[in-house]
Order: structure tokens, then C-alpha cells, then sequence
């Protein structure tokens, strides 16, 4: 893995359009490679996490054709996969196994996924449960990956998910689209809704309550053409770059903004954020819009992000915590114990690196108290190979006093290789 060294910056200026959203592009991959027909979509994702995801539904005979930059041509199975002769590779990438479980349960055949050493960490036993309950025949290793699927008839069923994860509720429609009844996802909080837009996209028929959202199968899935909108998750490091300096001006072109991921955009104009939203548009349900990011003069208050705003916000909590000494008030974040389980422990990475900067930190078992009014100075980052902790630490490290070195900054390619570029381009040295 590779390091990078990060000089201050003395402002964040720019325009930008980033690439596709990484959820809704795993969503695509997996049911363009399942659809009847050829899907195309523009603007893929350029992560490592949804190559893993497109190079397994090849593995399992979809035919896929990269068309043109991030342009990506998909002919489908039509609902049949073929069980692949080796191993599937999910990489680092959580959305992968665990999706990709629940539609290979009902299937033919015996399945084996498997993950680099992050991933064959990661807890599977939220996604055995509800598919064993359905009559799916799964083996894990001590909880983890690898995991081995003996294809089978499934039932429909009525599962309250007990941790928020739309990765879970996905893994249990795309099984439930593949049963002979009416299979419902209950919710106490409600994540990520991408796989309900896109199976609806894909001609699937799909209810909602507002803490619930059922699927009937058997239902056939036709191919889509589609753009996928930037990546929010990834914009977020970008827009807390650009609140650390009170000149800084940003603006991204067709950024995601489906409302259960903008809550993003609430938290940063709490913080001391103004935002202004353009040129909305629709594609396959999916929101996008031009965001322009400035400055109060005020400066940066405090925010608490907790309940259902943790869940909501769960990718963008280390870029949050990492810019909080840099606020008036601080940020204190709780009721996100998920950050432990995610590609790495989030919560102590998050406290280790912020006290390798010289900041002030307290650890809670499910979340951060980051006071604010401190200043920090350039350090050695442990990445711990994971994506979004090398880059929130680059962004923290453009108001340190001198460089900071980032170790295993090459993780950022896991969701978004173009991240150092990027910042290069917007960050006035
Ligand atoms: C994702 C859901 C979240 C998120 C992950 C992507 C998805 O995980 O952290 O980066 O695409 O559904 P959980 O479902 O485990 O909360």
C-alpha cells in the first residue's frame, strides 16, 4: 500500500462533477446482470468495491463491456445465473457479499464468496439470518466470510431488521423477488432506499409503508439505461474541505441527492454551512442537483448526530469527526456502533489519528465527542486500509500546521480513485 504526503491548503475552490454513486452502481450491476435484455449506464462508479461486484455477476454469466469512459454495457441472465467453477471474489466490499447473497440463495447450484482480509472480518450473520429463515442453505466461517450457498427454493417471509442496514434489506428482496409470495422488510429506521428505486426501475413492483417495504415474486426484471448520479458519499469529503477555510467556494454538477443520503447537506448547514441546490433533476427516481458550498461568516458551530441521523449518515461520520476540532462547538456523534464493524474499526481509527494530530478526543463504545476550537499539527495517518479514513484525514490535514502523511492512501480507490487528483485541483496551496 501506498502512502501520501498532504500540504496545507489555503482555500477550496472549484467546480466539479464526480463520479457514480457507489450504492446505486452495485444496485445496477447486480440487477442489470440478473435483467432480461442490456442495460447501459453512464457514469459508473470507478471504485475497486463496484468492479468486485461487476466482475462477479460476469463470473455467474452476464456479459459486461465497458463502452466508453465509465460507460458500462451489461447483457443479463434473464433470472437464471450459471454457477460459477471457482470462488467469488467480493474484494473489500460489504454491499457485494451481502447483496449478491440474497440472490444467489433461491438460485441452482453451490456458491462460494470470498473477501480480502477486511472483508472476511465483517459480520455476515445479519444477512445467514433472514435468508435462513427464507429456508436458504448458508455456511459461514465463524460468522465471517468465506461463505458457501447451497441454492435452493426459498419462502417468503416478514423480517424486522434488528441493525440498520441497507444492505441487509437488499440482500432479503433480491431474495424475496425470487419467492412464490409477498416477502416484507420492517424497518426501525429507514436507510438507503436505492434497491427499492431500482428494482421499481428494473419493472419490478415494490410497496412502501413509511417503515416497511414489501416484494412479490416470482418477478421478471428488464434491462434500464441509466445514468448513475455522483457519489454524495463522496462529495462529502470535499464539502467539509471547503467549510475549513471562510473563502472557499465549491460547486458539484449532478450530485446524488436522493433524500435518505442528503441528510448530509441538513448537517453541514447546521454546522455553519450555506448551500444552495440547482437544476434538480429525476433519473430512474434517483434525485441529482448542482450544489454550491460556502461559508458563513460565522464560522462553524456544533453539531450531535445521533438516532436515526447516525444511520443516515454512517459513511460520512469519519469526515465529520475528523473536521470537528476545526468547529467553534464540536461534534459529538453517538449511537453509531456499526463504525466498529465497517471495512475497519472507524471509531478507534477516527480517535487514534485525531490524537496523532494533537487533538482532544473522547472514544464511546457507539461514537465520538470531538471538542472544537483546536488546532492540529501534521502527522503520520494509520489509513488501516480503509477508503474513507485516508481520505478524511487528507481533508483534515489541509488546515494542520505542516504535511501530514497518509499510509495506505491508495485505499481511496476502494470508492474513488480520482480523490487525490481532485483535491490537487481544488486545493489552492
Ligand atoms: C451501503 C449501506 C451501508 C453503507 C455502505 C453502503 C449500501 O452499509 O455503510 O457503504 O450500498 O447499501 P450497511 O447497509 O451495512 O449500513
Amino acid at each position: 500500500m501506498s502512502d501520501r504526503l498532504i500540504r496545507p491548503a489555503r482555500n477550496i475552490v472549484g467546480s466539479l462533477r464526480l463520479p457514480g454513486d457507489k450504492s446505486i452502481s452495485h444496485r445496477y450491476a447486480l440487477l442489470g446482470g440478473f435483467a432480461e435484455g442490456v442495460s447501459h449506464f453512464t457514469n459508473f462508479s470507478t471504485g475497486a468495491d463496484c468492479a468486485s461486484t461487476l466482475a462477479c455477476m460476469t463470473a455467474l454469466g452476464a456479459k459486461v463491456t465497458h463502452t466508453g469512459p465509465n460507460a458500462v454495457e451489461i447483457t443479463g441472465v434473464a433470472g437464471r445465473v450459471t454457477p460459477p467453477q471457482s470462488p467469488l471474489d467480493c474484494g473489500n466490499s460489504g454491499s457485494t457479499m451481502r447483496m449478491i447473497s440474497g440472490l444467489l440463495a433461491p438460485q441452482s447450484g453451490t456458491f462460494t464468496l470470498i473477501g480480502d482480509d477486511s472483508l472476511s472480518r465483517r459480520p455476515m450473520e445479519r444477512v445467514r439470518k433472514p435468508l435462513a429463515e427464507m429456508g436458504a442453505r448458508i455456511t459461514l466461517t465463524d460468522g465471517h466470510a468465506p461463505l458457501t450457498i447451497e441454492g435452493t427454493t426459498l419462502r417468503a417471509i416478514d423480517y424486522a431488521t434488528p441493525v440498520p442496514s441497507a444492505q441487509v434489506k437488499s440482500s432479503i428482496l433480491l431474495a424475496g423477488l425470487q419467492t412464490a409470495a409477498a416477502t416484507t422488510v420492517r424497518e426501525a429506521v429507514r436507510t438507503r432506499d436505492h434497491s427499492e428505486l431500482a428494482l421499481r426501475a428494473f419493472g419490478a413492483e415494490v410497496t412502501r409503508t413509511t417503515n416497511s417495504v414489501s416484494i412479490s415474486g416470482p418477478q421478471p426484471l428488464h434491462a434500464i439505461d441509466a445514468a448513475v448520479p455522483g457519489d454524495i458519499s463522496s462529495a462529502a469529503f470535499f464539502l467539509c474541505a471547503a467549510l475549513l477555510f471562510p473563502e472557499s467556494s465549491l460547486v458539484i454538477d449532478a450530485l446524488g441527492l436522493n433524500p435518505t443520503r442528503a441528510t448530509l447537506l441538513d448537517v453541514l448547514t447546521s454546522l455553519g454551512a450555506r448551500i444552495s441546490v440547482l437544476n434538480l433533476e429525476e433519473n430512474h427516481s434517483e434525485l441529482t442537483g448542482v450544489v454550491q458550498i460556502t461559508q458563513r461568516p460565522e464560522g462553524l458551530g456544533s453539531v450531535e448526530i445521533s438516532g436515526a441521523l447516525s444511520a443516515q449518515l454512517i459513511d460520512e461520520l469519519p469526515v465529520l469527526a475528523a473536521i470537528a476540532p476545526y468547529t467553534t462547538g464540536g461534534i459529538r456523534i453517538r449511537d453509531a456502533k456499526e463504525l466498529r464493524v465497517k471495512e475497519s474499526d472507524r471509531i478507534a481509527l477516527v480517535a487514534k489519528n485525531l490524537r496523532a494530530m494533537g487533538a482532544e478526543v473522547t472514544e464511546f463504545d457507539d461514537g465520538l465527542d470531538v471538542p472544537g476550537n483546536q488546532s492540529l499539527h501534521g502527522a503520520t495517518i494509520d489509513s488501516g486500509d480503509d477508503h474513507r479514513i485516508a481520505m478524511a484525514f487528507s481533508v483534515a490535514a489541509l488546515r494542520a500546521e505542516g504535511e501530514t502523511l497518509i499510509q495506505g492512501a491508495d485505499s481511496a480507490a476502494i470508492s474513488f480513485p480520482e480523490f487525490f487528483d481532485l483535491l490537487d485541483r481544488i486545493a489552492e496551496r
